[in-house]
């Protein structure tokens, strides 16, 4: 009798597995999550496909004091903004994930950095399951790829592209989006878990046994995660997520991930006609459009990663035309907004009840650090009282639920971006004040919000 094909039952959110079908998964709590895979041929040795020397001999332990301290020379992708995130470049034989929503600008970006590194190192094989090679020219085009060693293939089928690689041995590997890759081993569709997981793990091992960079295009699911989150992440070196709004032009890059580099760097690009630009200045276009003088505006200095980044927050109050006032907030913690309105009216005696209070950071930027408190209290403040904050003011600083306000981490960082940018004074924590260090402009330190709203008005 043929023996029968076993089959597994594997959460598509967490990729634990089970024997049979399961209505909540054990590990992750996930309802309905639970789909049939063909479980892999096993028995006998491992393929030798699953196995990959990093470096060295393959197999045998080394000792502490004799491995060698190896400086990493990493690849640049040409574009500023983009090494930044990565940590100063590509790593060799490093496996990054690039994530995010549909359109937001994943396969430009990656066609960009491609055609930069085919001119600079060598041959690049960009794979594509998504587009075919006229369209992924006619897409070239626009960013003038020109006539740089850069190899097209449109192929869902992942041995193929892993012969590819083989055959060609290129300098970086781009696979445009894990989801539509198939390995002939599995018989789930592609874009199942077990498919992703394949496809992420053979491309591991090709990336770290040739030493071959590669680039992975996932696609975010409607909650916001990579389809398959756990499963891929923990494979790969990089986890990179691409964020940005529909209407507006700015895009961010962020790092939530890296095995190379610092976590929670971001880079910034806007989408032109020619592709996307880096921003090495972001400050100075989220402050572009900046009324002159309006009550209700107030910057503040938030750090992402390295990188103190200055942003305008715009709040406004308005008496309630209805029964409930309103309190809604974007580009800051929803959470935090009706915490920051409590203290206001208690602390610094602002009677808010029966006013709509709307906040909004310009720009379609987030901050959502708690640095950010003291801009978003002085916004509020400044709309309530109807009178301005000075131009040239920038203040930050953690509120706490006494209305003190505490001290915050990367102070100087804040502060020389924020004299850079043309401001002459920063309210910040008294305990971020350091006597001893010359400050590029005025610093007043405050201990409460009552000292901090004075010296903003005063
Ligand atoms: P794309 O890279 O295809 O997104 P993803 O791979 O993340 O799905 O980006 C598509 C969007 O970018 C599309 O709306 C058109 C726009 N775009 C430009 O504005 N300028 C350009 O030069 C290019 C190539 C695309
Ligand atoms: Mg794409």
């Amino acid at each position: 009798m043929a023996k029968r094909p076993s089959t597994v039952f594997v959460c598509e959110q967490c990729g634990s597995q089970s024997p049979k079908w399961l209505g909540r998964c054990p590990d992750c709590n996930a309802w309905n999550s639970f789909v049939e895979e063909r479980a892999a041929e096993s028995g006998g040795a491992p393929p030798a496909t699953h196995r990959y020397a990093l470096a060295g001999a393959a197999g045998t332990a080394q000792l502490y004091r004799d491995v060698e301290l190896r400086q990493h020379a990493r690849l640049t992708t040409g574009i500023d903004e983009f090494d930044r995130v990565l940590g100063g470049g590509i790593v060799p034989g490093s496996l990054v994930l690039l994530g995010g929503e549909p359109g937001i600008g994943k396969s430009t970006l990656l066609l960009q950095a491609a055609a930069n590194v085919a001119r600079a190192v060598g041959p690049v094989l960009y794979s594509s399951g998504e587009e075919s090679e006229h369209q992924i020219k006619s897409r070239g085009e626009r960013l003038s790829v020109g006539d740089a060693p850069l190899y097209l293939l449109a192929e869902t089928c992942l041995e193929r592209i892993v012969d590819e690689v083989a055959r060609l041995r290129p300098a970086l590997v781009i696979v445009d989006s894990v989801q539509t890759i198939f390995s002939l081993k599995f018989q789930s569709a592609p874009g199942s878990i077990g498919q992703v997981r394949e496809a992420a793990t053979q491309l591991l091992f090709t990336a770290k046994g040739q030493n071959i960079p590669t680039f992975l295009v996932g696609h975010v699911t409607k909650e916001g995660s990579l389809a398959g989150p756990k499963a891929l992440e923990h494979v790969v070196d990089t986890v990179l997520y691409f964020e940005g709004e529909r209407h507006h032009s700015h895009r961010v890059v962020r790092a939530v991930k890296n095995r190379f580099g610092a976590i929670s760097e971001l880079g910034v690009f806007e989408m032109t006609s020619a592709g996307l630009k880096a921003i090495p200045n972001p400050s100075k276009m989220f402050l572009a459009e900046r009324p002159a003088n309006a009550p209700g505006s107030a910057v503040l200095c938030s750090v992402e990663g390295s990188r103190p980044i200055l942003v305008e927050v715009q709040a406004l109050v308005s008496s309630s035309t209805y029964g409930t006032a309103r309190r809604m907030a974007s580009g800051i913690d929803a959470q935090r907004l009706p915490l920051l309105l409590a203290v206001l009216e208690k602390r610094a005696g602002l009677n808010l009840i029966g006013d709509d209070v709307f906040v909004n950071v310009a720009g379609g930027m987030t901050v959502d650090e708690p640095a950010s408190d003291l801009g978003i209290l002085a916004a509020i403040a400044s709309s309530v009282r109807n009178r301005p904050i000075p131009q040239t003011t920038a203040m930050f600083g953690e509120v706490g639920l006494a209305g003190e306000v505490r001290g915050i981490a990367q102070a100087s960082l804040r502060i020389r971006e924020a004299a850079q940018m043309g401001f002459s004074r920063c309210i910040l924590p008294e305990a971020n004040i350091d006597p001893k260090e010359a400050a590029a402009c005025e610093l007043v330190g405050v201990r409460t919000i009552g000292e901090a709203l004075d010296a903003a008005f005063g």
